[in-house]
């Protein structure tokens, strides 16, 4: 569904992703952990078309998205959920729902019942205005705002970062049943913890480039050589 060949990214003259190439299959997910700087924002950014790349491609259930500006990128049904919460702090709950709903019939088929369900704190706040719920209650609202625009494939930088280990494990929940919803999702991570929980395969990211790759399986068996990616 999701092919990344070879991809350079620069912001100026500073290049941050050095020949990054990872491939997503549907249905499967996918995190990039790593730990800070190393790179994980820009690679989802690169795929967004938010930063292009200078070399290299990105495929979309064949189609090249290179070069395409980020509103065509999403219309092809790619969902991005950047790492600042991106809601109207003035909006409900339920507003701030609505406002995001878009037709797209090759994606999850998403609805505000089916945001309801599958985060129930959004419902039991529906009348909120989103700028007084919680950190996590915003990461749900930012998470199900994607989801509005059924897109068939979820984009996720780091959903779970600053928030309480209750509310990290709510949102693995929720990130699990969308899984089991067939959703194909990109995520990104720092630790290893989270992509056992919520991935299939595993690309471990290190000064910009991909250093290991494999099912959690594998990154679980090869443990030591993950952790020593991972140090400091
Ligand atoms: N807008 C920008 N302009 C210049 N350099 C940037 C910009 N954004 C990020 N960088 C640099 O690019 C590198 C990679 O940053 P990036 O945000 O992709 O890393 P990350 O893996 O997502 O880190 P984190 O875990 O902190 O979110 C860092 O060295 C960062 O300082
Ligand atoms: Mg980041």
């Amino acid at each position: 569904m999701l092919e990344c060949r070879d991809l350079a990214t620069f912001y100026d003259v500073s290049q941050i992703l050095f020949g990054v190439s990872l491939s997503l299959a549907k249905g499967r997910s996918a995190c990039i952990i790593g730990r800070n700087g190393v790179g994980k924002t820009t690679c989802l950014r690169t795929i967004m078309g938010l930063t292009p790349p200078a070399a290299g491609t990105v495929t979309f259930e064949g189609k090249p998205l290179n070069r395409l500006p980020p509103f065509k990128i999403a219309r092809l049904g790619l969902g991005y959920v950047p790492e600042e919460r991106r809601i109207f702090p003035d909006l409900t709950v339920e507003e701030n729902l609505l406002i995001a709903e878009r037709r797209n019939p090759n994606g999850i088929a998403w609805s505000l019942d089916k945001s309801f369900e599958v985060f129930p704190a959004l419902q039991e706040f529906r009348e909120r205005q989103g700028g007084f719920l919680s950190g996590g209650q915003q990461q749900m609202l930012t998470i199900a705002r994607t989801l509005m625009g059924c897109p068939s494939l979820l984009l996720l930088d780091e959903p779970t970062e600053g928030l309480s280990p209750l509310m990290v494990r709510t949102l693995e929940q929720a990130i699990i049943r969308l899984k089991q919803e067939g959703l194909t999702m990109l995520l990104a991570a720092q630790d290893m913890h989270f992509a056992h929980n919520v991935a299939d395969d595993v690309y471990v990211m290190n000064r910009g480039a991909i250093v290991y790759s494999g099912t959690v399986e594998q990154a679980k068996a090869d443990e030591a050589q993950v952790m020593a990616h991972l140090a400091v």
